[in-house]
């Protein structure tokens, strides 16, 4: 057994030539939160599902904040490299070959933001549901025009709209090509996110679309 340090969940996949979805859940979630999702999003694709280290008045999180909004930095550099490391295991654990996307809500969306800021050779993908910006790098690093779609909510008290397009700006700036779609609700998740996902997924990751539709 290799070094797997998050309690996680792996779905095999069932069905070939689609994209291994890897599932980040939201402040006080756990590995199974997102499990029906990823099925819905992608029906048949592999899943991998972690659970956050660090824990906020019981809730698991992936890395520490020190008030709504304002997160520990130091704290959040050290947990993307961990996910970093996770994932170059966890592919020779579980003998990954396909894509990997990561899927993630709220706090896991920043995570997975913050792995795109600073190490976004690890996933070809992104689906970030009320993503926020994490941190403002010095230098974004060259995604090599990875597709990433964010989800937010028009209303949502916790990520302000400019800052989900600041969000966006950020991964242009490195290449990747942004789609967004504006939820008119807040920040919890309507059916209208996962639709768009799921026909951004289909869109963007054309074998995937294929083998659904065999
Ligand atoms: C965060 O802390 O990552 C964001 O504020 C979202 C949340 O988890 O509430």
């Amino acid at each position: 057994m290799t070094d797997l340090d998050f309690i996680h969940r792996f779905v095999p996949a069932t069905s070939r030539d689609l994209p291994a979805l890897l599932l980040l859940h939201g402040t006080g979630g756990d590995e199974n939160d997102l499990i029906p999702l990823g099925s819905e999003l992608l029906s048949g694709a592999a899943l991998l599902s972690l659970r956050g280290k660090v824990l906020e008045n019981g809730m698991p999180r992936f890395f520490r904040r020190l008030s709504e909004g304002v997160f520990d930095l130091d704290d959040l550099a050290r947990r993307t490299e961990e996910l970093a490391r996770f994932i170059e295991n966890a592919r020779r654990e579980y003998k990954l070959k396909e894509q990997l996307v990561a899927v993630g809500y709220s706090n896991g969306a920043n995570l997975a933001a913050s792995l795109i800021l600073r190490e976004p050779q690890h996933i070809s993908g992104a689906i970030l549901f009320r993503a926020m910006v994490p941190f403002s790098p010095e230098a974004v690093p060259d995604t090599g025009g990875m597709p990433v779609f964010l989800s937010a909510g028009q209303r949502d008290p916790i990520v302000p709209a400019a800052n989900t397009k600041r969000l966006a700006a950020l991964f242009q700036g490195g290449g990747a090509e942004v789609s967004i779609h504006w939820h008119r609700g807040g920040h919890e998740l309507g059916q209208d996110d996962i639709d768009a996902a799921k026909a951004w997924l289909m869109g963007h990751f054309a074998s995937a679309a294929q083998a659904v539709r065999r």
